[in-house]
């Protein structure tokens, strides 16, 4: 049975999907069997990522329906054969996609893979909780922007109430040169105002395109970083091992 992770963040805009195309193609390199799911119906937005959108017959309203198998629904990359993407809709029918309908899916589909990343829409309402109900250990992306924070912290209240194994951050996009001048916050202060554990930090990169890591060419900064991401959610390494019980965060924003 796969391992199956959600990745939310709250805000939008803040690189779910591109944490989770990144991650998913760093499992499967390593020889993982990696399934991701998009969760966020309506937006497609995982299978334009990875430019795999023209591969796209059925996604999983096709299946729910029983237009289309689960397997003629998932797509294959010619270049990572580990790799695997049930696409969401196209269109906007996310009232139809029930819970416990996309939970059957998620568990079919963990019987098939190591790994299961299910991409969540932002915010926290109902699309999101039905991405948490399937999975079992959540990833909160963030940027060092205090309104992504703050969403952030929202969204891991909102998980406090699933029995998650457990809740830890990636803080996306950071600068150091920011961080070495003051103007934002540092990764660990970021996870610990959130009070989480850190799971990986990734920079600011214009080369974030997950071509790098299909081709496995480039020495990118933010390719090291998504896989010492992985290196530390396989080995359960933190990178902030204090993790601060005080709540910062509520003091900062009353
Ligand atoms: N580390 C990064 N450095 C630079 N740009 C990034 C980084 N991560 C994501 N982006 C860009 O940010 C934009 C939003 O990312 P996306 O993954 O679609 O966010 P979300 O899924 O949270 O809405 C995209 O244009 C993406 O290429
Ligand atoms: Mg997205």
């Amino acid at each position: 049975m796969a391992k199956i992770y959600l990745v939310a963040s709250g805000k939008g805009g803040v690189g779910k999907t591109t944490v989770c195309a990144n991650l998913g193609l760093a499992y499967a390199k390593d020889g993982y069997k990696v399934i991701l799911v998009d969760g966020d119906i309506g937006l497609n937005n995982l299978d334009v990522t990875l430019g795999v959108e023209d591969k796209v017959c059925y996604d999983i309203v096709d299946v729910l329906e029983g237009k289309a198998k689960l397997n003629q629904a998932l797509i294959t990359f010619d270049d990572c054969k580990n790799l695997k993407l049930l696409p969401s809709a196209k269109v906007n029918v996310s009232e139809r996609l029930k819970t416990p309908m996309f939970r059957r899916i998620v568990d079919e589909l963990s019987t098939q893979a190591d790994y299961i990343f299910i991409d969540a829409p932002a915010g926290i309402e109902y699309g999101f909780h039905r991405c948490a109900q399937s999975a079992q250990q959540a990833i909160i992306v963030t940027t060092p922007h205090i309104s992504a924070i703050k969403d952030a912290d929202r969204a891991i209240a909102t998980l406090s109430t699933y029995s998650m194994r457990g809740i830890g951050i990636v803080v996306n996009r950071l600068r150091q040169d920011l961080v070495d001048k003051g103007e934002i916050l540092d990764a660990e202060s970021i996870a610990d105002l959130l009070r989480c554990p850190l799971y990986g930090v990734i920079p600011e990169s214009d080369k974030i395109g997950i071509y790098s890591l299909i081709e496995g060419k480039t020495r990118d900064k933010a390719k090291q970083a998504y896989y010492e991401l992985k290196e530390n959610l396989i080995n359960g390494v933190m990178i902030n091992k204090r993790v601060k019980s005080k709540g910062i965060l509520g003091r900062l924003f009353g």
